[in-house]
């Protein structure tokens, strides 16, 4: 493991201290137990390799080492608990306007949290909380696909990365800074209100599902409508074909586009 000082960082707490290690199971799993034995709000962990990264709804993560970003940005929020879920949108906001200064392309946000450039995904979000003595801490992993040009068969079709899309050699290190920098300048947005509503405009300016139409995959019964925005809480706004109107809560439903992923 090395103390990694990103030279173009520049920020007052988010990614100053930044511990790099060559591989590692999952930069998630390290973050939880470092956060649960000593101070950690701003600590972010990187790492090459990961050989058992993780993505949402029990899925693995697989990134080619040394090509893209692995990221954990551990926090100790003084949000309510039930405010933190939220912190999920702030750092798609920040990845999305990271990758944008980074590259000058316009990627957008899948509800809630995948950025997608060109219809298909390069970055995933998973977020996760956990409780120590007096309080909680949040970690948020980021997997950016930023240089490879290969994928796995099952998400050859979804998937792609910034240099295929962009057709050029991006700077992990300046998107990392950049990434850090706007989620510092969304956190402390998003703690004055202790929700999304001074975000919601800008967030909802990058969602590629608005005025969309989606399917909701309740598990309980699948419908179809339209996507809206989202509400200051996050939950999509969808418009169901009767006319009615739904609020979509991430942790329980996915949602996809009626002709393909977005
Ligand atoms: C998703 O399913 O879209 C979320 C993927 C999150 C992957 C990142 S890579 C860094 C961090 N460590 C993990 O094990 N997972 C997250």
């Amino acid at each position: 493991m090395r103390n990694l000082e990103l030279e173009q960082l520049e920020t007052a707490w988010a990614g100053k201290t930044c511990l790099c290690f060559d591989s590692m199971e999952s930069t998630q799993n390290y973050g939880k137990e470092l956060g649960k034995k000593e101070p950690v709000h701003g600590t972010l962990i990187l790492a090459e390799e990961q050989t058992a990264g993780r993505g949402r709804r029990g899925r693995s993560w697989q990134s080619e080492k040394g090509a893209n970003i692995a990221m954990s940005l551990c926090l100790e929020p003084k949000l309510r608990t039930e405010h933190a879920a939220g912190l999920t949108l702030v750092m798609a906001l920040a990845v999305a306007e990271g990758i944008k200064k980074v590259t000058g392309r316009e990627p957008q946000i899948k509800w809630p949290n995948d950025i997608v450039l060109n219809g298909r995904k390069i970055c995933g979000i998973l977020t996760e909380m956990c409780f120590k003595d007096g309080g909680y801490i949040v970690v948020i992993g980021v997997g950016i696909n930023v240089n490879n040009t290969g994928f796995p068969e099952d998400i050859k079709g979804t998937a792609s990365s910034l240099k295929l899309e962009t057709g050029a050699e991006i700077s992990r290190e300046a998107l990392i800074a950049s990434v850090m920098e706007c989620f510092e300048n969304y956190y402390e947005i998003y703690e004055q209100t202790e929700d999304l509503a001074l975000l919601k405009e800008q967030y909802e300016s990058m969602l590629a599902n608005k005025n969309r139409e989606v399917n909701v995959l309740d598990p309980k019964e699948p419908y179809k409508g339209t996507a809206k925005g989202i509400n200051s809480a996050g939950n999509l706004i969808v418009v169901c074909e009767d006319g009615t109107e739904k609020e979509v809560y991430s942790g329980e439903v996915s949602v996809r586009g009626i002709y393909g992923y977005v």
